[in-house]
């Protein structure tokens, strides 16, 4: 079987490609992907030596064809992922997240190949703290940011082309991922690195958002689990029962890091930030049989800990410019 993954030089798509190669070898992989500030270009060929990369934009409908068309099966991981980001700048989410999704389905039913679209659960939007309600697939759509909007956008083009044009396609919604060779800029691993580098962590407002954790082999696993049995047209929502609030998420990283408890600041809040996220994956469970099989919150986090502490030549280049950007935009609170 050959596969194409877009965004595989990215977090979540490169550590698909990891788990593929080492569960089912006999798979060829080919990545396309934009290589933009959240890809990992250089390291790829170190990293996947044997995986074929070609470097294009989405948006490229040409290459995008080419490449499809040579394909048993498209796994779409590539997409603009970063909520402040796109409160910021919003275009290279329509870009990357509406235009290259719409150019891999047109590909896709142009060549009769099989998709499927990696999505987030933030496309419905968030629930109140203390709601006992989580997502399940049948929760309206309901995006707050740029980048859920996106996503959504993203989502609804992929069920209209199931439903009008046939295309053979399944969705996955999956909730907040951690895990080795995440971007600096998100949550986990701007607290961990802010900690090797002698910063504090940083909480926007209270740090009484709910996220819910899964570790990116957990979601990956899940999505060939989807991939091998899920029904074309569905959607599946992927979770761990990982919902944890942020301070309690930043208090265990400094625990684990031998560092005192309240050593964080609260700063300026995200506008618009979603309250909490939680999903209910009982059909995955029950009428696809999976189950998470890998590192419980705690070790995932320990784990994760590790990666950037034996890493930093990964990640250094990347931090100083990232907490500038961040340092313009955030004040200390308290
Ligand atoms: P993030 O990793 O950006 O993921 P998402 O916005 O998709 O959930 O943020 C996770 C949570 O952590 C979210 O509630 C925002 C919060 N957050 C902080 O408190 N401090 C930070 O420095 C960052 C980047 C995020």
């Amino acid at each position: 079987m050959n596969i194409l993954v877009t965004g595989g030089a990215g977090f979540i798509g490169s550590n698909f490609i990891d788990l593929t190669r080492q569960e089912r070898g006999d798979i060829d992989i080919t990545v396309l992907d934009a290589g933009n500030y959240a890809a990992d270009i250089e390291g790829f060929a170190t990293r996947f030596p044997e995986v074929e990369l070609i470097r294009a934009d989405l948006a490229d409908a040409e290459v995008t064809d080419r490449a499809v068309c040579e394909s048993d099966l498209v796994v779409h991981f590539a997409a603009e992922s970063h909520n402040d980001n796109s409160l910021h700048s919003p275009w290279p989410f329509v870009q990357s997240n509406i235009i290259g999704t719409y150019n891999v389905i047109e590909a896709c039913r142009r060549h009769d190949v099989r998709l499927h679209h990696i999505s987030s659960d933030e496309v419905y939007g968030d629930l109140e703290i203390d709601d006992p309600a989580r997502f399940t697939e049948s929760t309206a759509y309901n995006p707050s940011s740029p980048y859920s909007a996106t996503k959504a956008g993203s989502d609804m083009l992929v069920r209209a082309w199931v439903r009008s044009f046939g295309l053979r396609a399944t969705i996955s919604n999956c909730s907040n991922n951690y895990g080795p060779y995440q971007h600096v800029e998100k949550f986990i691993p701007r607290q961990i690195t802010n900690v090797l580098t002698g910063a504090r962590c940083k909480l926007y407002g209270t740090g009484l958002n709910v996220r819910d954790w899964i570790h990116v082999d957990e979601h990956n696993a899940a999505v060939w689990t989807i991939i091998d049995k899920g029904e074309i047209g569905r959607t599946y929502l992927i979770g761990a029962d990982g919902e944890k609030n942020n301070i309690s998420v930043v208090r265990t990283i400094l625990e684990l890091m031998g560092r005192e408890p309240d050593d964080f600041d609260h700063v300026t809040d995200r506008p618009g930030h979603d309250l909490r996220y939680a999903v209910d994956a009982t059909a995955l469970r029950e009428e696809l049989g999976w189950a998470p099989r890998f590192a419980d919150f705690r070790t995932g986090l320990a784990d994760t800990i590790e990666w950037y502490r034996d890493n930093r030549s990964w990640w250094e280049p990347q931090k100083t410019a990232v907490e500038a950007t961040y340092a313009a935009r955030e004040e200390v609170i308290s």
